[in-house]
């Protein structure tokens, strides 16, 4: 994507002023990986819905990600930086929003462990920034996209549910939790209207690949060693991308003010059977996966209880694993100039960064 500068791009031509008629949903973290699935799936099914995308574009922002919709009437892009209070200020004076849901985040542990300043700039103090304004604006619900890992790892046949002690292990998990406390104070103490959503893992198109499942499939595709962190054993809890959409639409029109709701699948796998898994799908033999140093304070496992948001709210998922995990490696089979973009750029330099050291330490 082109001159994503500011000037062009916090351009907002007549038609895109919203109507009364109009909710306005601002999305923090638009262009991101579940923000811009976020964001397609407002547009195609609110035509009523005006959707402001604000986003800083680091380098997990893609432009392209939502070039389906870029030309909608209902979407405007508004270049921004969630920690910065005269951005969030310009944004909420200009489009008033009525609802906010928050993605914008640094997402990934192993960077967060790497360098953990800037999760705590833009995961907490940009959420804190984003609730001040939100109440000065009077905006109808806060919607915190918040994670399952804020839970901490947890044993063996349990699965938690929201009354659960918050017990992150890694800087970016901490930055969640602490993140999810600042909404409990907008609601308790300044009455503010919000929800808490804490989802396991995603996975889907438009996933940057620096999180397992692209990481499995492009690596497959171009013959390059899968890098599994330490015995492999770890376990996570998949849902797909869509699905969590969907949960996330139904707690901003309809969940209780003041709730958290675990979205989950039940749908747990062991790291390495995944990569196997998947492989096996490819048909591509397993010798390509590499052993690597674990991660530092790895998680075993993660499992929510989500009886809550189906019992209350009514929402289950509704793509079946195997049918999701094949529209996913289709859809990265099919897009490959989308990731080999990304890969030719500053993902190397992450892969580098992240991996070059763990493979030296086995070798
Ligand atoms: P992502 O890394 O793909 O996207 C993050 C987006 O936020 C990017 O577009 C980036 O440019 C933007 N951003 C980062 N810093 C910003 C800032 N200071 N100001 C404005 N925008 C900024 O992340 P994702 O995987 O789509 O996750 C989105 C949210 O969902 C995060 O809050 C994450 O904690 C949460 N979550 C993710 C998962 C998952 O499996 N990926 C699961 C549960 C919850
Ligand atoms: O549980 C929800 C969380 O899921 C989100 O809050 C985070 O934003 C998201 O990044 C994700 O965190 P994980 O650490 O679970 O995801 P990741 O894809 O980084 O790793 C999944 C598992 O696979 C984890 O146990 C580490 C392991 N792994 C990961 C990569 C990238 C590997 O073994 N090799 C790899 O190359």
């Amino acid at each position: 994507m082109e001159n994503q500068t500011e000037s062009t791009l916090n351009f907002i031509d007549k038609d895109k002023i919203p109507t009364d008629e109009h909710k306005i949903i601002l999305v923090t973290g638009g262009a991101g990986f579940i923000g811009s699935n976020f964001i397609r799936y407002l547009i195609s099914k609110y035509p009523n819905f005006k959707v402001i995308n604000f986003d800083k574009l680091t380098y997990a922002g893609n432009l392209n990600n939502l070039i389906t919709i870029e030309d909608n009437v209902n979407y405007v892009f508004f270049k921004g930086d969630v920690a910065d209070p005269k951005d969030v200020k310009t944004a909420f004076e200009q489009f008033s929003p009525d609802y906010v849901v928050h993605f914008a985040a640094e997402s990934h542990v192993d960077k967060s462990i790497i360098n953990p300043d800037i999760f705590l700039k833009t995961n907490v103090l940009g959420t804190q920034i984003l609730l001040n304004y939100s109440r000065e604006h009077k905006v109808q619900k806060f919607v915190q996209v918040s994670t399952d890992e804020v839970y901490g790892s947890i044993g063996n046949d349990l699965n938690v549910n929201e009354e659960a002690r918050l017990e992150p292990n890694n800087p970016y998990s901490a930055s969640k939790a602490s993140a999810d406390l600042l909404l409990r104070v907008a609601y308790q103490t300044y009455g503010q209207r919000i929800n808490v959503i804490r989802a396991c893992n995603n996975f889907g198109p438009y996933q940057f690949p620096e999180k397992l499942v692209p990481v499995i499939i492009h690596n497959a595709l171009n013959n390059i060693e899968i890098p599994v962190y330490g015995d492999g054993k770890n376990i996570r809890e998949w849902i797909h991308v869509e699905d969590h959409c969907r949960a996330i639409d139904v707690i901003m029109q309809n969940g209780k003010s003041g709730e958290t709701y675990n979205v989950g699948t039940g749908n747990k796998w062991e790291n390495i059977e995944l990569v196997e898994h998947i492989l096996e799908k490819l048909n591509i033999n397993n010798n390509i996966i590499s052993y690597v140093l674990d991660r530092q304070g790895h998680d075993i496992r993660y499992s929510v209880d989500s009886s809550k948001i189906r019992k209350e709210l009514g929402w289950k998922p509704q793509i079946a694993f195997e049918v999701g995990l094949d529209q996913v490696i289709t859809w990265y089979t099919n897009h490959m100039d989308w990731i080999e973009e990304i890969t030719t750029g500053k993902y190397m330099n992450y892969y580098d960064d992240i991996y070059k050291p763990r493979m030296m330490e086995t070798q």
